[in-house]
């Protein structure tokens, strides 16, 4: 099984970037910890980031035929992209949202996720470790 693993916006600035919300770890440290517990549960994994909204949705569109889940932290989008919504809707893989913080205990416009109705669940508040329950969720949706 093939799991894609997609970063929006700024989580390339983990690990100095308000480590009071994220934590101190940097998204390569959360991509080994991706690594080890996919190649513990016999998976594969492939894991990007981008800061341009298109690479999201054109990377959702390959995602096609090729993996079997997205795990997605979409970042700011999550709360703006139409665009991401309706790619996620049309292409059918079975999509899991993560984020680090818990959006829903956060500021108001966080509470909103416009790809939330088209993924399969949400998986927020955890830290490193949501990336971790990304990943066993996508598993489970393939059981
Ligand atoms: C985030 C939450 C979003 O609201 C925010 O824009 C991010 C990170 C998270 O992982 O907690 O960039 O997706």
């Amino acid at each position: 099984m093939k799991i894609l693993f997609l970063n929006g916006p700024n989580l390339n600035l983990l690990g100095t970037r308000e480590p009071e919300v994220y934590g101190r770890l940097t998204l390569a440290d959360i991509e080994a910890e991706v690594r080890q517990r996919a190649s513990q549960l016999k998976v594969e994994v492939d894991f990007r980031q981008t800061n341009q909204e298109g690479e999201l949705v054109n990377w959702i569109q390959e995602a096609k035929g090729k993996f079997q889940a997205i795990v997605i932290n979409a970042a700011a989008y999550t709360h703006t992209s139409v665009a991401l919504r309706d790619t996620i809707s049309a292409v059918g893989v079975p999509t899991i949202e993560i984020h680090l913080s818990n959006i829903h205990a956060r500021e108001e416009f966080r509470h909103k996720s416009l790809i939330a109705p088209v993924c399969k669940g949400q998986i927020c508040g955890f830290g490193a470790k949501s990336y971790i329950l990304g990943l066993e969720a996508a598993i489970y949706v393939n059981a």
